[in-house]
């Protein structure tokens, strides 16, 4: 009997061993990031997962007094969710494919709150250049079914743009496309967001066309009090990055981000928890301290600092990826879709629609009459 438990314990510990070193061979060495960032092959992963609890970092200290407290605590977080992530998928999420082979979506999730449009706050990111070229699209679509939870945010005053929409943000930040520009950005949305008290922030850029159906049905499976950060990464590994840690010291830090072009959203729960790194400002000095842009500064607050697990969903869509590939069936599912330029070619959904690929190049137009057919400029009379 003992010599029969023996064995088992001793095959037991043995499998453990063999999973162990599986996961640590599997383990694929650093890539050159961010210079290929985007570049890589854009792999469609599951949809949402359950949130995992987050430790607490209830109290929001000082940033400053506590840097060195906060630095011990990265590096513990930091393993806490590589560890958890070696551990295997958390009940009903995606598993990474060791195979190549994408996993099988998960059923969705029955909700866990009513939710109403204005429980959630959109950010737009943009710049006075492409008022009339992106925007002005935006406004004409989706934009203008949703004025309520629509918040755009940009970088020059526009007297033509404030008439059609009362929510406009002029971050006076600058109108260059550098790493500084954009986090000044996503600094002011934050400190928007926590202001106007609503229980989401979803962030988008100006090419991107939201889905608030879709938005919703997925945000009211979540409780927003819980920590939740949902997006789809551009990546198929964790950033390697390098953190600045003192004057003179730095140390490699890894973790997902949720690309910014293809829209993330961030529970009220866990942007409360952020506001250390985040608010007033001091999300520009984070972003400083790893020298990343923006949406990898939200990666690295979210699950180097907090050790918060981003949640893939494949229902977010940059142009950083094949949007041919987005089945015309399933748009009324999509959370977000793009448009523009992928490997030098026109990359857009394909759709056939009310309006000609010369008329309506984004394919938004089209896209917005399948979604709300009794839109007054969308012909009656096709049939989809
Ligand atoms: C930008 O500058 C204007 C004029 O000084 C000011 O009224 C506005 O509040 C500033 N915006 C932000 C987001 O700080």
């Amino acid at each position: 009997m003992l010599k029969r438990c023996g064995r088992r314990l001793l095959l037991a510990l043995a499998g453990a061993l063999l999973a162990c070193l599986l996961v640590l061979t599997a383990d694929p060495p650093p890539p050159p990031v961010p210079a290929e960032r985007g570049r890589r092959a854009l792999r469609s992963l599951a949809g949402p997962a359950g949130a995992a609890p987050a430790p607490g970092l209830e109290a929001a200290p000082a940033p400053a007094a506590l840097a060195r407290e906060v630095q011990s605590l990265s590096e513990y977080f930091g393993l806490l969710s590589r560890a958890r992530r070696d551990a295997g998928p958390p009940p009903g999420g995606a598993p990474r494919p060791a195979d190549g082979r994408p996993p099988p979506p998960p059923p969705p999730p029955p909700p866990a709150e009513p939710l109403a449009p204005h429980d959630v706050f959109i950010a737009v990111k943009t710049t006075r250049k492409f008022h009339r070229a992106r925007l002005d699209l935006l406004l004409e679509t989706w934009i203008s079914r949703h004025k309520e939870m629509t918040f755009i945010f940009t970088d020059g005053e526009d007297e033509a743009l404030a008439r059609r929409t009362g929510n406009v943000v002029n971050t006076n930040c600058s109108a260059a496309h550098s790493r500084q520009a954009l986090s000044c950005k996503m600094a002011v949305e934050y400190d928007h967001f926590i202001e106007s008290g609503r229980k989401w922030f979803c962030h988008v850029d100006d090419d991107n066309y939201v889905n608030v159906r879709a938005l919703l049905r997925l945000l009211a499976s979540y409780p927003h009090t819980q920590d939740v950060y949902i997006g789809k990464p551009s990546l198929d590994r964790p950033i390697q990055a390098t953190e600045r840690v003192s004057e003179n010291k730095v140390r490699p830090v890894h973790f997902w981000f949720a690309t910014g072009g293809a829209g993330f959203c961030i529970s009220r729960g866990l942007a409360l928890k952020m506001s250390p790194w985040a608010s007033r400002g001091h999300f520009m000095s984070t972003a400083e301290r790893i020298r990343l842009p923006d949406d990898c500064t939200v990666g690295y607050i979210v699950e180097a600092l907090l050790g918060v697990p981003l949640i893939r969903s494949g229902l977010f869509h940059s142009h950083l990826e094949n949007l041919q590939q987005v089945p015309a069936s399933e748009l009324r599912e999509q959370v977000t879709l793009s448009y523009g330029m992928f490997e030098n070619k026109r990359n857009a959904i394909h759709m056939k629609g009310p309006f000609s690929v010369e008329a309506d190049p984004s394919r938004f137009r089209s896209i917005h009459c399948h979604l709300y057919p009794d839109t007054p400029w969308c012909p009656r009379t096709t049939v989809f």
